[in-house]
């Protein structure tokens, strides 16, 4: 149940991130009237800034204001809005945040009072703002309760982690923070619970026996133009493999839990990414883009450090050592500056026995996060006609389509509404953070050079498939093109 008397306050309210996820969620949740009642919005962030200012600039990215309606909503979510201006390090500019806080809450009505507090900020200052935000911000939890929601790069490694972790937690209790891992808020990340645990055919089928190998496919038409600087601490596999894509192998792989509460299916993705050993070197494809079709290299952007190797593209293979998956390769790719925008999933099951049929192609199942949301089979067909001829075909469950009326809600906006509710389900568990950085640390500290020579990444064009080394790689693991069935 969503709380009444609540306030959620955007600490880096002038930054990117909440300029063009969070206050744009908000409002979506506001004109949907999934906000609690009586909410109110409190920006903070350093910036100087008068409240129109900051009403402007906190509702320029919503997008359709040129219709009447929403253009009146706009006006309205506006008046929820305040504006604090304040650092990150110093524990006055709390004093006075809270000042601003308890003004806010003498016009309620009852003496409920709830804080959810969105850090948009860089990990730089998450521990002195848990800090300040514990020890100025907090309300006494008999009156309501305090909400802490983070979001990555959770530490570089596994002892980064687990130091920004266990400084966190000094603060904020497990129950009190939500960390965000925005993929977990996807339509389609969602729908694999359902795809899979409702539908006994799926079931069936999901396993070694019938399953030849999978993989999971980021890919990007834009390289990290202007955010070189940040990208390149992190490179490809911190950005997205480790978190993104591993939480969607979890959502994938993991048992089916005994009931949807959030430590019943978090324990069963914990259990799964626990079976899974550190990445090899001989199981990891390192990219990087380089100028082409009129598009600069990543070494060209004046962030990015000459002679970089930081990896812009990445593929690396796990294996999951449990009975149902032993054997299974899962692919896990992800690339920037390629020649498609494009996030899915391709399950691709064994040959049939051959005898009657011959050099028949794989069943393969896709299931496509964005854009253009989908769930596509592919089948074998025989071809209409007087004679049996079997064709690859599909069996085709495309969102817009299927669920034309319906619009497909932003990630942001899901999982705002569940941490306004207090629902862990989505958000990432402390354990389950912890072995996913066991799994890449070791490859991580073999790519930043800790163990030897850096490992120089391999050149692909900007707007090209990747690099060419690619297709071989994924054969590797037994992955056949549909063409060369
Ligand atoms: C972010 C990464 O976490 O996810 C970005 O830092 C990436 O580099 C983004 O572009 C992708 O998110 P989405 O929702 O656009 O697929």
């Amino acid at each position: 149940k969503l709380k009444d008397n609540t306030i959620i306050i955007v600490l880096g309210a002038s930054g990117d991130l909440a300029k063009k996820k969070t206050l744009p969620a908000l409002f979506a949740l506001y004109r949907q009237s999934f906000l609690p009642k009586d909410c109110k919005i409190v920006g903070y962030a350093r910036t100087k800034m008068e409240k129109d200012d900051f009403h402007k600039r906190a509702t320029s990215y919503i997008k359709g204001t040129e219709d009447a309606e929403t253009a009146n909503q706009v006006e309205a979510f506006k008046e929820l809005l305040t504006y604090v201006a304040g650092g990150y390090e110093d524990s006055e500019s709390f004093v006075n945040l809270n000042k601003h806080l308890e003004e806010i809450e003498g016009n309620y009505q009852s003496k409920e009072r709830n804080r959810i507090f969105y850090l948009a900020l860089p990990p730089t200052v998450f521990i002195p703002v848990s800090k300040n935000l514990k020890e100025q911000c907090y309300v006494n939890p008999k009156s309501g309760v305090n909400r802490i929601i983070i979001e990555k790069p959770f530490g570089k490694d596994l002892d980064s982690a687990r130091e920004l972790l266990s400084s966190v937690k000094q603060y904020w209790t497990e129950d009190e923070t939500f960390r965000i891992d925005h993929y977990l808020g996807k339509e389609m990340v969602k729908n694999l619970l359902v795809l899979r645990f409702a539908n006994i055919a799926m079931s069936a089928a999901w396993d070694k026996n019938s399953i030849s190998n999978v993989q999971i496919t980021f890919k990007e038409p834009f390289g990290t133009e202007g955010r070189g600087g940040y990208f390149d601490e992190f490179g490809m596999i911190r950005d997205v493999l480790q978190n993104h894509l591993l939480q969607v192998l979890s959502i994938l792989t993991m048992e089916r839990p005994v009931s949807f509460a959030a430590e019943d299916i978090r324990d069963e993705k914990v259990k799964v990414l626990r079976a899974i050993p550190p990445i090899e070197r001989e199981d990891t494809l390192l990219g990087q883009y380089v100028a082409a079709n009129g598009k600069p290299g990543y070494l060209d952007d004046s962030t990015v450090p000459p002679n970089s190797v930081c990896p812009t593209f990445a593929a690396t293979t796990l294996w999951i050592h449990n009975p149902r998956w032993e054997g299974v390769p899962f692919i896990l790719k992800a690339g920037k500056a390629l020649n498609e925008a494009k996030v899915e999933i391709r399950i691709q099951f064994k040959d049939v026995t051959q005898g009657i049929f011959k050099d028949i192609a794989r069943n393969e199942l896709v299931i496509r996060l964005q854009p253009n949301e989908a769930i596509y089979m592919k089948l074998n067909c025989k071809t209409p006609g007087l004679h049996t001829r079997a064709v690859p075909s599909e069996m085709d469950l495309t969102y817009k389509r299927r669920f034309s009326e319906i619009k497909i809600p932003e990630a942001y906006e899901a999982l705002i509404l569940d941490a306004l509710h207090g629902d862990h389900s989505n958000f990432v568990r402390h354990d389950e953070l912890d072995v996913a950085w066991k799994i890449f640390t070791p490859i991580l500290h073999w790519i930043d050079g800790k163990n030897g020579p850096v490992p120089k990444p391999l050149s692909y064009p900007y707007g090209s498939r990747g690099p060419k080394e690619m297709d071989d790689f994924i054969k590797k693991y037994g992955y056949r093109r549909m063409a060369d069935a």
